[in-house]
């Protein structure tokens, strides 16, 4: 990576969490509190990771979980783990963007709490990453990360202003998918990189605003460019991520690393989420038969 750039690129992998995603960092905070508050029972609209993690929290603290995802457009991995965590799990015949809209409604009749990152308690979790990187490396220059719902690019600012370090943020969303880019919601968000196909994300406003004080940018790239950068990203550095997460990736290897030395880019979920993309746009396997001469052949070519 750095070669590549020109600069000096660091990877944070966020799938390393106990649910393999960024979403952790705050679920963790958010679902503490809903148990302090005496909720018996948490809901999200999620794209698959917060969902994941939502439920797995609520399994550890008793509580029932119910996540809301868009049909069809979650990857496999985010909804075999909110099944076996034993959330309720409702397929939405619409997008995030309706989901989200639907739980805070429901969450106002009911008393149930939204851990969705409108919930502030997932900001002050998930900026721990801010900390984390600026305990590693001092200083740092711009931050890459990708942006749907737009929490976790408020979170990070958040725990960099807490920090006195103030790197460029550059948040990064897909080209059909990108509100932020074009100022106005996307009523049919549509990208590869399920995880961030949102069109109306809930913290626009602090997104702009990080984006703003820290002299930063948010640009679109495109389902070609995050997909080349996920084949990349597992190719070259032996990091297997999901395709959201390579978004900023992409970014910066379009965009180069401007005048910044060190750049960290934000690997928000692991590859193992989504299976079906990867054998999608991987290579494919060599059938063998159990002798030798026919494995020579399979393994030279
Ligand atoms: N990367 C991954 C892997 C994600 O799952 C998400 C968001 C993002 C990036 C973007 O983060 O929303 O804070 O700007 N996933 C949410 C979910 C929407 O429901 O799992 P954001």
């Amino acid at each position: 990576m750095s070669e590549r750039v020109g600069a000096e690129v660091w990877l944070k992998l966020e799938g390393a969490n106990p649910t393999g995603s960024f979403k952790d960092r705050g679920m963790t905070c958010a679902v503490s509190a809903a148990v302090r508050e005496g909720a018996e029972a948490v809901i999200c609209a999620s794209t698959g990771n917060t969902a994941a993690s939502a439920a797995a929290y609520a399994a550890r603290a008793g509580l029932t979980g119910a996540v809301i995802v868009p049909e069809g457009k979650i990857a496999t991995g985010k909804l075999a783990q909110a099944l076996m965590h034993g959330a309720r799990v409702i397929a939405l015949r619409g997008n995030f963007d309706e989901a989200l809209a639907l739980v805070r409604e429901l969450a106002q009749r009911h008393p149930i709490a939204l851990v969705n990152s409108v919930n502030a308690f997932r900001l002050e979790g998930q900026k721990t990453a801010a900390f984390e990187l600026v305990d590693e490396l001092g200083e740092l220059d711009a931050l890459c990360i990708p942006v749907g719902n737009a929490g976790n690019i408020t979170a990070y600012w958040k725990g960099f202003e807490e920090s006195g370090v103030r790197p460029r943020m550059l948040g990064w969303q897909a080209e059909g998918a990108a509100p932020l880019v074009h100022g106005a919601p996307v009523e049919q968000p549509e990208t590869v990189a399920s995880a961030i196909r949102i069109g109306n994300p809930a913290r626009w406003e602090e997104a702009m605003g990080a984006m703003a004080a820290s002299h930063g940018a948010i640009r679109a790239v495109s389902d070609a460019d995050i997909l080349d950068a996920y084949r990349f990203l597992a190719a070259h550095e032996g990091v297997f991520c999901e395709p959201a997460s390579a978004a900023g990736v992409a970014g910066l290897l379009e965009h180069g690393a401007e005048d910044a030395g060190r750049v960290v880019c934000v690997l928000t979920g692991h590859g193992l989420k989504d299976p079906q993309t990867a054998l999608a746009y991987a290579g494919s396997v060599v059938p063998c038969e159990p002798d030798l001469p026919a494995v020579e052949q399979a393994v030279l070519g």
